[in-house]
């Protein structure tokens, strides 16, 4: 727990740095992005950061240099800069749980020495990632023989939320760079239907199971690792052979043996790793299995020269610091409560359910670090979808509806067959979104846009209103080079960390999830309920006749 002298102070939204943010945005919020633009030529120059190959452009945000000031002024009243020290020191900065959170030792590529309770983390890890790569290679070079002395053609990762989203998301990402004789494949829905599709088109004889899961306790994943299993022994004569077709990644051994995984097959994962933030782990091996442990370790790379970036640029310069706050920005002191996510690659095409996870698990909390309600909205919803799709869904939404949406859009300069007929327009499309969302329509341009149409004024008066769009909707355009390993690692950096100074800011711990608990403890007790048909009272009234009905109404 918490001790005494590490208790932070009780921030609200009185505090001098809050209130002088709230004070601006009254001006602020009377201003119109195109007025800025129009009135400043070098605002682009004023606000965009680079680093490596990734570009940041915030100027499509409704800030000047005012805003920026006050808005770092919070960032220093909620003492960021130490408390980023603190978490790459490995204070148990989890102090919910009495853990340190420590994923960014993960990819760690310095020789220096990483104590934790008397023990050099870095060697520990170091260790796993020497058996991922021993693992992975023998797989991806057909040495690893399932139980009939076939090759693996095919792995299976069972797994959800952490131990399931990150390695997936990164695998689609780095298809371009993964040898394509292997399937890789992911299960995490308890519905039989997502394990039953999948197996039906794999062979047993050569198909490998992951059974990924830091706690070895999740319902989900032991429930489809059990039906995998099954479905393996099926085919095979003798138990003993298991081991060919299973491997399981935990921090709980005992639980994996237990399950009838053999011990060697075991990699070890560990409590200072949050499941959200496991990729870099030996949760990672389906990565490593995909596209090879030589793009793995670049990833790492990626992620690392962020780390070291987020540690040492100054507030004024640091990317993941100005995401943080230009989320604060309008979430509170705007009102926002969702940000959207849109990549323009189909690879990233699970980014925004990664980041779902990431954000919505580390920063929904209405609880501060002193155990105390916070005065201020916290974490908002998490959206998004490949940004091309989206525009065809629900962009109309960020154009003209109600809601302030502020919006990521994600890009590749470079596509990796480089055929101009897609990537330009879908370039194209890009910048002409976050010009439109900033700019919109104004009630002269609709009536001259409507007349070079050769529209009649009658027609044009009746559709005015409709064809003025506001605009001075935010949005930050994150531009790179190209998707790869190395690019990957970077950019799930960036999100990891603005996400901490988020929680860092509202003065919460973003790495415990009490939340999930009483859903699952009530699962369980509703699992027995099931067990037999007879009505249940136990529940209030909505919940007995859900169940109620549902036993009635199941095949005998
Ligand atoms: O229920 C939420 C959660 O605990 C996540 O935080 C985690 O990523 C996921 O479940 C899976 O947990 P495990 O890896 O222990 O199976």
């Amino acid at each position: 727990m918490q001790t005494k002298s590490a208790i932070p102070a009780t921030y609200t939204s009185h505090s001098p740095a809050w209130l002088a943010l709230q004070q601006h945005q009254k001006k602020m919020s009377l201003q119109t992005m195109r007025q800025l633009f129009s009135e400043d030529a070098n605002r682009f120059d004023r606000f965009h950061l680079k680093f490596n190959d990734i570009l940041l452009d915030f100027s499509k945000n409704i800030i000047n240099s005012d805003t920026v000031v006050l808005l770092h002024n919070l960032a220093r009243e909620r003492n960021v800069s130490q408390w980023i020290a603190r978490l790459f020191a490995g204070e148990k900065i989890n102090h919910t749980e009495d853990r340190a959170v420590l994923h960014t030792a993960l990819r760690n590529q310095t020789d220096t020495v990483l104590l934790l309770d008397g023990e050099n983390i870095l060697h520990l890890i170091r260790q796993q990632l020497a058996r991922m790569e021993e693992i992975s290679d023998s797989i991806r070079q057909s040495r690893w023989l399932g139980a009939s002395g076939k090759p693996i053609t095919d792995v299976v990762n069972i797994g959800i939320g952490g131990s399931d989203l990150g390695p997936k998301m990164a695998t689609e990402a780095l298809r371009p760079y993964s040898q394509t004789h292997l399937g890789v494949h992911f299960v995490s829905n308890l519905d039989e239907n997502h394990i039953n599709d999948t197996l039906q088109k794999l062979n047993p004889e050569t198909t490998l199971f992951i059974v990924s899961s830091k706690t070895f306790t999740t319902l989900e994943t032991l429930t489809n690792a059990q039906t995998a299993r099954d479905w393996v022994l099926e085919n095979i004569e003798d138990p003993v052979l298991l081991a060919k077709h299973f491997l399981a990644v935990s921090s709980n051994k005992k639980a994996a043996i237990e399950f009838g995984i053999h011990p060697d097959n075991i990699l070890d994962m560990w409590d200072w790793v949050g499941g959200r933030y496991s990729l870099w782990s030996t949760i990672g091996l389906p990565i490593a299995i995909a596209a090879g442990m030589d793009n793995f370790r670049a990833m790492l790379r990626g992620a690392h020269e962020v780390d070291l970036h987020f540690r040492t640029a100054p507030l004024e310069q640091n990317i993941p610091v100005i995401m943080a706050l230009l989320g604060i920005w309008y979430i509170n002191f705007f009102g926002a409560t969702t940000q959207a996510i849109l990549p323009y690659d189909e690879h990233m095409k699970s980014f925004p359910a990664y980041l779902q996870q990431a954000d919505m698990e580390s920063n929904g909390k209405y609880v501060d670090r002193n155990g105390q309600q916070v005065d201020y909205a916290t974490g908002p919803v998490i959206f998004g979808e490949i940004g091309i799709k989206g525009q065809h869904a629900f962009y109309q939404l960020f154009h003209q509806g109600t809601h302030i949406v502020p919006a990521d859009f994600l890009a590749p300069i470079t596509d990796l067959h480089c055929i101009a007929c897609h990537h330009r327009p879908l370039m194209a499309n890009v910048f002409a979104q976050t010009e439109a969302l900033m700019k919109g329509r104004t009630h002269d341009e609709a009536i001259h846009e409507m007349q070079q149409q050769g529209l009649s004024h009658e027609q044009i008066m009746q559709l005015l209103p409709y064809r003025i769009f506001p605009g001075n909707r935010p949005t930050n355009t994150l531009l790179f080079q190209t998707l790869d390993p190395k690019t990957l690692g970077s950019l799930v950096a960036m999100y990891e960390h603005k996400i901490f100074v988020q929680g860092i800011i509202w003065n919460i711990n973003s790495f415990d999830q009490w939340g999930v608990e009483l859903g699952k403890k009530l699962a369980k007790e509703i699992i027995d309920e099931l067990q037999d048909d007879r009505p249940v009272t136990s529940h209030d009234s909505s919940t007995n006749n859900l169940i109620n009905h549902y036993k009635r109404n199941r095949p005998k």
